[in-house]
């Protein structure tokens, strides 16, 4: 292999986290959110698999990681842009039927005067400006594009109304997500008034639905939780323990996988790699792994971070390099070639994307999203 770690995605993983969501939200609309490389899963192997398993709406950021999934996904298959999109890319997604969230009245202006001039129309979800402060139409705006709305019905399809909310992962954000709440419910009810209705009203990010579960209404935006990940300990707490049990329901799909490149002995007393930060104590065989930070394996695992080789979690020693690091394998027996896995479980010992997190300070979703988009992922099925 030319590359020098691969990631491998497990279907049989996302089957049960899909069936674990499924149980969750019951028969309301389910959005697989996929932005950031399907949270640095590939989005190109991850869309396709999660299509075999019945997903059939996917939610992205922005126009270009729309496209990447227009590209590879089924005919059927339905794409929300939920955030970036300039006017040529809105003409595209109009012309396309991708939807669009409308959060401002000039872009909702933009997209019905590109739905006449393409001869389609715009499908739209209108995102209510909640207490986020990140987008959405504020309450004063709502007049203004409700009559735009409805002067142009035959321009516009109303798929959504929707808000997102700040924080639902932490109990230190309750009572503002509460308020939210209110918020929201006011403004769908004003929109109801003015006869602006949606095929869905959608809230609920993965934290939102565990933990407001009566917001979740017609449609869920799951991310995370597909990926085998909590939002949060805090999420994963309190939802084993209104279950009574220790156990995780969820699967991890991914497993970051390199390999042994050199091995060498080091004299007790020599520094290890750049500068002074490891101090040899006792003679020590170092095993090099070439995967550093360019790779997304953050810099603060120095002296930190562990990987599994043969069986036993080994240390990082020393700095992280731009494209290795150092592993103490005095306590192994291995050799040059033998697999390093830098996230996942070799059946008798594991690193989690958590712990890695712990050491880095790194959330999982950022962890995640920085694996690079050129490591080659493989789908696997156990
Ligand atoms: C608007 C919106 N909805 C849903 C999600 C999915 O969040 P999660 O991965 O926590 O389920 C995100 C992610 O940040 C988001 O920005």
């Amino acid at each position: 292999m030319f590359e020098t770690s691969i990631i491998e995605i497990n279907k049989s993983a996302l089957d049960a986290n899909l069936k674990f969501i499924r149980k969750q939200i019951g028969n309301r609309k389910l959005s697989c959110v996929v932005k950031g490389n399907a949270y640095g899963h590939g989005m190109e192997e991850y869309v396709p698999i999660a299509e075999q398993l019945g997903v059939n709406h996917f939610a992205v950021y922005s126009a270009d990681e729309a496209e990447r999934i227009h590209s590879i996904k089924h005919p059927k298959t339905e794409i929300m842009i939920m955030g970036s999109v300039d006017d040529a890319a809105l003409a595209w997604a109009i012309e396309n039927g991708i939807e669009c969230w409308m959060f401002e009245l000039d872009r909702l202006e933009k997209a019905i005067e590109l739905a006449v001039n393409l001869d389609k129309k715009a499908l739209i979800h209108i995102e209510l400006e909640t207490g986020m402060n990140r987008t959405g139409f504020k309450a004063k705006n709502l007049d203004k594009a409700a009559e735009l709305i409805l002067k142009n019905s035959n321009r516009v399809e109303i798929v959504g109304i929707c808000t997102h909310f700040a924080g639902a992962e932490s109990i230190s954000n309750y009572y503002r997500i509460k308020d939210q709440i209110e918020v929201y419910n006011q403004l769908v009810a004003h929109l109801n008034e003015l006869n602006i209705r949606a095929k869905y009203y959608h809230t609920c990010c993965s934290a939102a639905s565990l933990r407001f579960p009566e917001m979740m209404l017609d449609m869920v935006r799951i991310g995370i939780l597909q990926f085998g990940f909590w939002p949060s300990q805090e999420t994963f707490i309190e939802f084993t323990r209104n279950q009574n049990t220790k156990t995780d329901p969820l699967k991890r799909l991914i497993t970051w996988k390199s390999a042994v490149m050199s091995i060498k002995e080091v004299n007790s007393g020599d520094y290890i790699g750049y500068g002074t930060s490891f101090l040899a104590q006792r003679d020590m065989t170092i095993g090099i792994c070439p995967v550093g930070y360019s790779h997304g394996f953050s810099r603060s695992l120095g002296n930190q971070g562990r990987a599994v080789v043969n069986g036993t979690r080994v240390s990082v020693i020393g700095t992280v390099n731009m494209n290795c690091i150092a592993l103490d394998l005095s306590e192994v027996s291995a050799e040059k070639g033998d697999e390093v896995l830098l996230i996942g479980s070799d059946g008798k010992a594991e690193i989690t994307v958590a712990s890695f997190s712990e050491f880095s300070n790194q959330l999982n979703y950022e962890l995640l999203t920085r694996l690079p988009l050129n490591i080659p992922r493989i789908v696997t099925h156990n």
